[in-house]
């Protein structure tokens, strides 16, 4: 399907799809995050067929429940040759939902020049889910009325005085989440 071929976009309904323990969703991005490559459970799960997928830019399983703060930190991370590790609630094609725990990496030829990247996702554990579900809750709601960097900089600071509370770097608050007990 090419860019012109509008797509309808998702209205988001309150059902939640459940990764099984051990699926695992598969994409491959260029450099500026169209679809490359998709594995055969990233289709099941958000019911998108390749067609639709395929050179499409990925913000199109953006759900409205995620903090712009969140994709700012992922592209920062990125950006900087960086791994990103983080919780993400995508939306499918009937507007249904599912969580997922992803690592998301950039792709280097031999020569360290960018390809593009590449994220393999797989099912969060319940506590991270009610945990982060709040947190991008609070997140979403400091970003309420605002537009853009303000947006996204207002998230950034109340994960950021979370996170001081927690006494906690992100990577240890994400990794800790996942090892509260197994996915299910
Ligand atoms: C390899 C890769 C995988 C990504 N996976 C997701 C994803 O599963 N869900 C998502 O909402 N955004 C994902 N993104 C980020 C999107 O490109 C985009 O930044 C995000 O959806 C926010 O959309 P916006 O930038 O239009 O606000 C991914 C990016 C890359 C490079």
């Amino acid at each position: 399907m090419t860019k012109s071929q509008h797509q309808s976009i998702p209205q988001p309904i309150n059902n939640e799809i459940r990764l099984g323990e051990n699926q695992f969703i598969v994409s491959k991005t260029d450099t500026q995050s169209h679809i490359l490559y998709i594995n055969r459970r990233f289709m099941q799960i958000s019911g998108f067929t390749e067609e639709e997928l395929l050179n499409q830019p990925h913000n199109l399983i953006r759900h409205p429940d995620m903090p712009k703060g969140v994709f700012k930190l992922l592209w920062q991370t990125l950006k900087k040759g960086d791994e990103f590790i983080g919780y993400v609630k995508n939306i499918c094609k009937d507007g249904s939902f599912y969580w997922v725990y992803a690592h998301v990496t950039p792709d280097y030829d031999s020569k360290g020049e960018l390809m593009g990247y590449y994220s393999v996702r797989r099912a969060p554990t319940r506590t991270a889910v009610t945990t982060i579900d709040k947190l991008y809750t609070q997140m979403l709601s400091a970003e309420k009325n605002k537009q853009g960097d303000q947006a996204s900089n207002a998230s950034i600071a109340l994960l950021e005085a979370f996170l001081a509370t927690e006494k906690k770097s992100y990577f240890q608050f994400v990794h800790q989440l996942d090892n509260a007990e197994t996915s299910a």
